[in-house]
C-alpha cells in the first residue's frame, strides 16, 4: 500500500462510517454499523491491519493517526449508541412515594430527551428541613464570620496529648476522670471529650494571629438521660493575638448571644469557674431569654448557665510554641446541644439524635 493510498482510503472510510452512522437510528440498524465497521472482521479493523505492512518510517507517520481513526470511530459509535437508548426507554411504572403509601400505580411513560416537564408538580409533595443543629451552627458561624473568625476542624478520634496533656490537664489530674472518657484499644487515641483540642491543632500551626471557631461532637462516657447523652455537640472558640483581654472576650460573646437569641438587650454575667485551659477560668450566663421574673427554664433564677471561658493558660500556650510573652488570648465553649435545646425549647436531648420525624419536620 502505498502513502497515498493510505491517506485516501482513511477518508473514504471516515466519511462511510460517519454517514451509515447518522443514517442509524434504531438500535437494529446500529448494530448493523457496528458489524459493518467495527467488529473483528469490519471495515475499520482490516483496513488498521495493513499497518503491519508499513516500512518503519511510515509506521512512525500513519501509525498514531490511523490509531487515533480507531479510538475516535469507537467513541462516535458510543455516543451514538447512547443516545439510541435515551430515546428508546420502554414504559416504566414510576411509584411515587405518597403513591406508595396510597398503593396506587402510576404508569407514565418517560421519554428522557423530549417529556421532561420541570414545571410539572407532584401531588402532595413532603420537603425536607435543617436539623436544629445544623440551622444553629450556621447561624453560629455567620455571626463568627461576620466578626472575622474562621471556620476550624478537628477529628473526633483524637490524642490523648491533644484533648488533655496539651491543654494543661496533667495525667493525675481529675479533670481525666470528670470527663468520663472512651479510650481506645489504640495505645493514647481516644474519642475527644470536648471541642477544646482543636485550640491545640489550630495554636501548634503558630500562623497568629488567630481567630477561630469549630462546633462538632464530643463523646462521654455517661448514662443517657433527658439531659445527658453519651454524643452531643459543643463549639469552641479561640482567638490569640497580642493584647487580648477579657473584655475582647465579653463584648464577643455578648454580640454573639444577643444575635442568636435576636435580643439586643440579652445581657451576661461573669462567674469564676475552673478549666485547666484557662486563667482566669470563667463561667458565663445570660439573662433568660424567655421571661423577665423567673421561668422553669431558668429555673426562677433569671439566669442560664451557657458558656465556659477564659484567658488561654500560659502553659497552654508554651505547649504550642507560642510565647506567652508575647501573646495572650481568650477561648470558649459552648455547650451546642445545650443551647439548641433552650433556643428551641426541646426538653429530651435524646429527640435531637432520634431522627424521629414528627420532632424533626417542626423545624
Ligand atoms: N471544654 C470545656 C468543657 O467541655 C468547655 C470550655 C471551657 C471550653 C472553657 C473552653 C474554655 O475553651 O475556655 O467543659
Amino acid at each position: 500500500m502505498s502513502k497515498a493510498t493510505i491517506l485516501i482510503e482513511l477518508q473514504q472510510l471516515q466519511t462511510g462510517f460517519q454517514q451509515a452512522l447518522a443514517q442509524a437510528t434504531q438500535p437494529a440498524s446500529l448494530e448493523q454499523v457496528r458489524i459493518k465497521f467495527l467488529s473483528r472482521q469490519g471495515l475499520i479493523p482490516e483496513f488498521l491491519k495493513q499497518i503491519k505492512d508499513l516500512s518503519p518510517e511510515d509506521k512512525i507517520k500513519f501509525g498514531p493517526q490511523l490509531q487515533e481513526f480507531r479510538k475516535t470511530s469507537e467513541q462516535e459509535f458510543s455516543t451514538k449508541q447512547a443516545l439510541i437508548a435515551s430515546q428508546n426507554i420502554p414504559v416504566q411504572n414510576i411509584q411515587t412515594r405518597d403513591a406508595q403509601t396510597q398503593n396506587i400505580q402510576i404508569s407514565s411513560k418517560i421519554n428522557l430527551n423530549l417529556t421532561l416537564d420541570p414545571s410539572s408538580e407532584l401531588p402532595n409533595q413532603k420537603f425536607g428541613s435543617l436539623h436544629p443543629y445544623t440551622q444553629v451552627i450556621e447561624k453560629l458561624e455567620n455571626i463568627f464570620i461576620s466578626m472575622g473568625f474562621r471556620i476550624a476542624e478537628g477529628p473526633e478520634l483524637e490524642t490523648e496529648f491533644n484533648n488533655f496533656t496539651a491543654l494543661n490537664i496533667p495525667d493525675d489530674h481529675p479533670a481525666r476522670d470528670s470527663q468520663d472518657t472512651f479510650w481506645l484499644r489504640l495505645p493514647q487515641q481516644l474519642m475527644r471529650t470536648q471541642t477544646s483540642p482543636v485550640q491545640i491543632r489550630e495554636l501548634s500551626k503558630q500562623e497568629l494571629p488567630v481567630a477561630v471557631i469549630a462546633a462538632g461532637r464530643a463523646y462521654r462516657n455517661e448514662a443517657t438521660d433527658a439531659s445527658h447523652d453519651c454524643v452531643f455537640m459543643q463549639l469552641e472558640g479561640l482567638l490569640v493575638d497580642k493584647n487580648i483581654s477579657v473584655a475582647n472576650l465579653l463584648g464577643t460573646l455578648k454580640t454573639c448571644l444577643r444575635a442568636i437569641f435576636e435580643r439586643e438587650d440579652l445581657d451576661i454575667r461573669v462567674r469564676p469557674g475552673f478549666f485547666p485551659f484557662v486563667e482566669p477560668g470563667l463561667e458565663i450566663d445570660m439573662l433568660c431569654p424567655f421571661c423577665t421574673a423567673g421561668c422553669s427554664v431558668c429555673k426562677r433564677t433569671r439566669w442560664i448557665e451557657i458558656v465556659g471561658a477564659g484567658l488561654v493558660h500560659p502553659n497552654v500556650l508554651r505547649a504550642c510554641g507560642v510565647d506567652p510573652q508575647e501573646y495572650s488570648g481568650f477561648a470558649f465553649g459552648f455547650g451546642l446541644t445545650r443551647l439548641v435545646m433552650l433556643k428551641y425549647g426541646i426538653n429530651d436531648i435524646r429527640l435531637l439524635h432520634s431522627g424521629k420525624l414528627d420532632f424533626l419536620t417542626q423545624f
